[in-house]
C-alpha cells in the first residue's frame, strides 16, 4: 500500500495483537470466571482457528500497512500446539518484533524453543505472591511457585528482562501491591500494575473495584520512593516510574482512570480471524471467510486498509456505567 494508513482520528496501525487460542489453564476471576467458563462453555472447534499459515499471511499484510510489533495472546497462547513454529514464521517478516503475553506456567517447557524461534520478549501475568490470594484469583489452584518457575525459565533462556503484569482488584489483591513491588525491585524485570477493566460481559466489573494507578503509585512511593520517567516511545501503554535509589522501574496501566485511546495504534485479531479495532469492540470483521474464499493479498489488504481508515474507537475515553454493561467480546477470545 502506498501512503500512510491512518484511522479517522489520525492514528496509524503499528501493533497487531493475535489471539491464538480461546482456551486457558487458568480461570482468573476477572477474565474467565468459572460461572461462565465451565463444562458447558463451548470453546471454538479446531477448524475455526486460523492456521499458522493464515495468521502469517495476514501478519504480512498488516506489516505492509505499517505494523512492526506482534503480540501473541490468548486465552493462554502456550496451549496452542507448536506455537514456536508460528513465532519462527512471524519473526521472518522483515522488521517485525514478535512478543508474547502468558500466564507463565508452560514456560519451563517452552522458553528455550520460543527464544530459538526468534521471540523478542515475553510478558508474564502474576497477580500476587501470596499463595492463597493467587490460587483464589486463578481459581485453578495454581501455586505462585509455578509462575516463578516460568519466570526463571524465561531468564535462563535469555528472554530477560521480562515484564510482569499484575491486575489489581480492590479487596482481592491490592494488599499485594507492596510485596510485589519489593519482590521485583532490583530483579531487572518491570512490574506493571493494571487497572481492572470492564472487558467482556462476564467479569462483573464495577468502578468500586478499580484501584486507580495514582493510588498504586502513591502507596508504593510512601514505602519505596519513586519518580516519573519518560515513555520509551509515543503512545506507550504503561506510564513509567523508577525507584529513586536505582532499584529499577515499574509501570502503571491506567485504561480506566487515564484513557490512552488518542494514541492507540493497536489492531486485534481474534482466534478465529476476526479483526477488532478496539479491545472493547462489540463486533469484529470476519477475515477468515475472505481467507478461505481464496481472496488475493491485494483484496485482503484493501479490506483491512478500509476497516482501519473507518476506525473511530475510543472506548476508554467514553466509558460510563452504561457502556460497561454492554455486551462486549471476551478478553480470552480477543486477547488482552
Ligand atoms: P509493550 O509496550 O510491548 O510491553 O506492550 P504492552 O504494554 O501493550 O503489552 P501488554 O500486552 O503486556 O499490555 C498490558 C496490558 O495493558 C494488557 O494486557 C491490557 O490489559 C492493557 N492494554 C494493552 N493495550 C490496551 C488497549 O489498547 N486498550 C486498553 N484499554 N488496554 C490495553
Ligand atoms: N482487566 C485488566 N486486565 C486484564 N487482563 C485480563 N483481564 C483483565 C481485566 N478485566 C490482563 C491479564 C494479562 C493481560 C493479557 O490482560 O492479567 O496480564
Ligand atoms: Fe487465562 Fe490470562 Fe485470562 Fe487469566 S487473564 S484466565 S491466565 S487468559
Ligand atoms: Fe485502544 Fe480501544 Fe483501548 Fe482505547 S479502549 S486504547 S481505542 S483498544
Amino acid at each position: 500500500p502506498s501512503g500512510r494508513l491512518v484511522d479517522s482520528r489520525g492514528r496509524a496501525v503499528k501493533d497487531l495483537r493475535i489471539s491464538v487460542t480461546d482456551r486457558c489453564n487458568f480461570r482468573c476471576v476477572y477474565c474467565m470466571p468459572k460461572a461462565v467458563f465451565n463444562d458447558d462453555y463451548r470453546f471454538l472447534p479446531r477448524q475455526s482457528l486460523l492456521s499458522f499459515e493464515e495468521i502469517t499471511r495476514l501478519a504480512r499484510i498488516f506489516a505492509a500497512h505499517g505494523v512492526s510489533k506482534i503480540r501473541l495472546t490468548g486465552g493462554e497462547p502456550l496451549l496452542r500446539r507448536n506455537l514456536e513454529r508460528l513465532v519462527a514464521s512471524l519473526a521472518e517478516i522483515p522488521g517485525m518484533e514478535v512478543t508474547l503475553t502468558t500466564n507463565g506456567v508452560l514456560l519451563p517447557k517452552k522458553a528455550a524453543a520460543l527464544k530459538a524461534a526468534g521471540l523478542a520478549r515475553v510478558t508474564v501475568s502474576l497477580d500476587s505472591l501470596d499463595d492463597a490470594t493467587f490460587r483464589a484469583m486463578n481459581d485453578m489452584d495454581v501455586p505462585v511457585s509455578d509462575v516463578l518457575a516460568g519466570i526463571a525459565a524465561a531468564e535462563a533462556a535469555g528472554l530477560a528482562p521480562l515484564k510482569v503484569n499484575m491486575v489489581v482488584k480492590r479487596g482481592l489483591n491490592d494488599h499485594e501491591i507492596i510485596p510485589m513491588a519489593r519482590h521485583f525491585r532490583g530483579s531487572g524485570h518491570i512490574l506493571r500494575f493494571i487497572e481492572f477493566m470492564d472487558v467482556g460481559s462476564s467479569n462483573g466489573w464495577r468502578m468500586d473495584d478499580v484501584v486507580p494507578s495514582a493510588e498504586v503509585v502513591r502507596r508504593i512511593h510512601e514505602a519505596l520512593p519513586l519518580e516519573a520517567i519518560d515513555p520509551n516511545y509515543p503512545g506507550e501503554v504503561a506510564e513509567r516510574w523508577r525507584y529513586t535509589d536505582g532499584g529499577g522501574e515499574i509501570g502503571v496501566i491506567s485504561s480506566v482512570t487515564q484513557a490512552f485511546c488518542s494514541t492507540c495504534t493497536r489492531a486485534r485479531l481474534s482466534t478465529e480471524g476476526s479483526l477488532y479495532t478496539c479491545l472493547f469492540a462489540q463486533q469484529g470483521h470476519d477475515l477468515q471467510t475472505l481467507l478461505r474464499q481464496g481472496r488475493s493479498d491485494a483484496e485482503l489488504s484493501a479490506v483491512i486498509g478500509r476497516l482501519w481508515q473507518q476506525r473511530g474507537d475510543r472506548y476508554s475515553e467514553i466509558r460510563t456505567a452504561e457502556t460497561a454493561a454492554l455486551r462486549k467480546i471476551e478478553m480470552s477470545y480477543i486477547g488482552g
